[in-house]
């Protein structure tokens, strides 16, 4: 992936740490409609995909209740980004902005968070909308959306 003939003039590559600080349990796959990552909607708010949380069954008793939430975040592993750029340009800025002030999957951990819909439980499948990754896409995480705590619709931004 740290292949330097992929980077943007004004993209800072760094060296990574050469071991890993933990593990991480992939739970499931996202499927999507998107086979590659130019099919992708640029963001989970531009995209009315629907698509399928494929849990490992394994993991299924822990989905008791989620039902009762008409939103959920998943985080999920963005297993085709590079980890190495500390400064990205965008295409639509063109300008460099530092990875951490930027939703790219480029970056150290590429965890990407979506913000979907949660329109059936089937089993260890979980219909949902809004997606915005690829097809087989590794799934982190699962937890309800609250919009009490996670909604701040005044937060400035650039
Ligand atoms: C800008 S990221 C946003 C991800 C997430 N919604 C977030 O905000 O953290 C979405 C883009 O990541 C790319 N992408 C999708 N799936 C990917 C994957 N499995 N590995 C690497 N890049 C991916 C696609 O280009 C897609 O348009």
């Amino acid at each position: 992936m740290a292949d330097a003939s992929q980077i943007r003039s004004g993209e800072i590559i760094i060296s990574l740490p050469e071991a890993y600080d933990a593990g991480v349990y992939f739970i499931g796959r996202i499927r999507t409609p998107f086979k590659t990552r130019d099919d992708c909607p640029k963001n989970s708010a531009q995209s009315d995909a629907v698509g399928q949380v494929e849990l490992e069954p394994r993991y299924a008793l822990a989905l008791k209740d989620l039902e009762h939430y008409s939103h959920i975040h998943l985080l999920y592993w963005m297993h085709e980004a590079r980890r190495d750029l500390v400064q990205q340009v965008p295409a639509h800025l063109g300008h460099p902005r530092g990875t951490f002030a930027l939703r790219s999957p480029v970056r150290p951990n590429p965890i990407a968070l979506a913000t979907v819909e949660l329109l059936k439980i089937d089993g260890a499948t979980l219909v949902i909308r809004r997606i915005d990754c690829v097809d087989g896409t590794p799934l982190v995480d699962i937890k309800p959306y609250f919009a009490s705590v996670d909604s701040f619709p005044h937060a400035r931004r650039p």
